[in-house]
């Protein structure tokens, strides 16, 4: 499929993606609008300032509503109101750390909020693609070098991981119980990504984010972790994988019901390589490490990302260094042109596609 494709697949077609204020969330929103799609955002707040939404205005662009996913009467009415023709679930409590710190919450919107969007799917009165986006978090870590595949065992640890995993095995219930029937309305597939980077990104305890508030103010940043390794990969990139998966589903049913893993080709890169790819597009930036570890977060993560460049022709089209110099030149621009970040936010995307373009070709 021609890349050019994804627009008039979109265009004019309802879709729902919660989580629209975050991070990811506003990325794919504003995808979604260039593509001239009619884009209805859920959640329930803006959850950092500065924020992408809020710098892209995306308020006046698509429809938003500031709505709990674990209401599961408003989100309903919001649902039927709407009749999405896709819905991308984004929307959770994503930050490991404060998994810890907030465990109920992390499990209401994590594994209930998922519930109620499955119920909502339920009661579907058209055909609806559901991609739902749990995480590479989900999988037991082995703390083992070859990469998870799908079929590995669900077993996060710290509440996040288990929280994504209990979500996945929560879609895959409601796959079996009620979506696997012939003539269905849902086609729903999962998504498990790692760890993202990219502009726009402001969430607490994540590298590039804490990095930026520092730098900002040309202080060092504290790096605790300097050898933890990470499928980093950037955010357009997953996002790409997202939509393929949403289009592929709804070209080939056999995909219903499927996991696909979305993680780089390359090795895992160490803290210290991202802060070192970093200096080279930013030369003044600086760090301290310190090595303490306040709490417990596994080391090694990998995916194994067959899976989706067999069934869904998926490629990352930006490597390690592009992936880094595409986040600092947002990062860069944003902090002298805060007024433009529709206009460079939209750049990338389309310089994105032309890279993208280039390599399927
Ligand atoms: N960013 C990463 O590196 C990464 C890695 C793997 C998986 N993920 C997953 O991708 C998805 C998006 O991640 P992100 O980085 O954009 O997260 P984010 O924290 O930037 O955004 C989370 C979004 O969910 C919304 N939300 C939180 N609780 C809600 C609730 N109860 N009701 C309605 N909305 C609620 C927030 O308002 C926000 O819009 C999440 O499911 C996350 O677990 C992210």
């Amino acid at each position: 499929m021609k890349i050019k494709k994804i627009k008039s697949h979109f265009k004019g077609k309802k879709i729902l993606i919660t989580g629209h204020t975050g991070f990811k969330g506003s990325w794919l929103s504003l995808w979604m609008h260039h593509c001239g799609a009619k884009v209805l955002g859920i959640s329930d707040s803006i959850p950092t300032k500065p924020s992408h939404f809020e710098l892209l205005k995306l308020n006046r662009k698509i429809s938003s509503k500031i709505l709990d996913i674990t209401d599961l009467t408003r989100l309903r009415k919001a649902f039927i109101e709407f009749n999405p023709d896709y819905v991308f679930h984004l929307a959770a409590q994503a930050i490991v750390k404060t998994s810890y710190s907030q465990p109920i919450r992390t499990w209401k919107t994590n594994l209930i909020g998922t519930v109620n969007i499955l119920e909502c799917l339920r009661m579907a009165k058209k055909k609806t693609v559901a991609i739902m986006i749990t995480s590479d978090k989900a999988y037991q870590n082995l703390e083992i070098k070859r990469g998870y595949k799908e079929k590995d065992i669900l077993k996060g640890t710290d509440p996040y991981g288990a929280s994504k995993s209990s979500a996945d095995i929560a879609i895959n219930s409601y796959y079996h119980s009620f979506f696997l029937k012939k003539k269905g309305k849902v086609l729903i597939a999962t998504a498990r990504a790692g760890n993202v980077i990219g502009g726009g990104d402001w969430s607490p305890d994540r590298i590039i984010p804490d990095c930026i508030r520092s730098w900002s103010k040309n202080k060092k940043v504290i790096i605790r972790s300097p050898n933890s390794t990470r499928p980093w990969q950037h955010v357009l990139d997953i996002i790409y994988g997202y939509v393929r998966l949403s289009i592929k589903l709804k070209q080939n049913p056999k995909l219903h019901g499927e996991a696909f893993n979305f993680g780089p080709d390359r090795k895992n890169f160490r803290v210290i390589d991202i802060l070192n790819k970093m200096k080279v597009y930013w030369p003044k930036i600086n760090w301290n490490i310190v090595k303490q570890k306040k709490f417990k977060e596994n080391t090694l993560l990998h995916l194994n990302s067959s899976k989706s460049k067999k069934f869904l022709q998926w490629r990352t089209a930006l490597n390690f260094s592009n992936s880094v110099k595409f986040t600092i030149e947002w990062y860069k621009y944003y902090l002298t042109n805060k007024k433009n970040i529709y206009y460079y936010s939209s750049k990338q995307i389309s310089r994105y596609v032309a890279i993208l373009e280039k390599k399927v070709s």
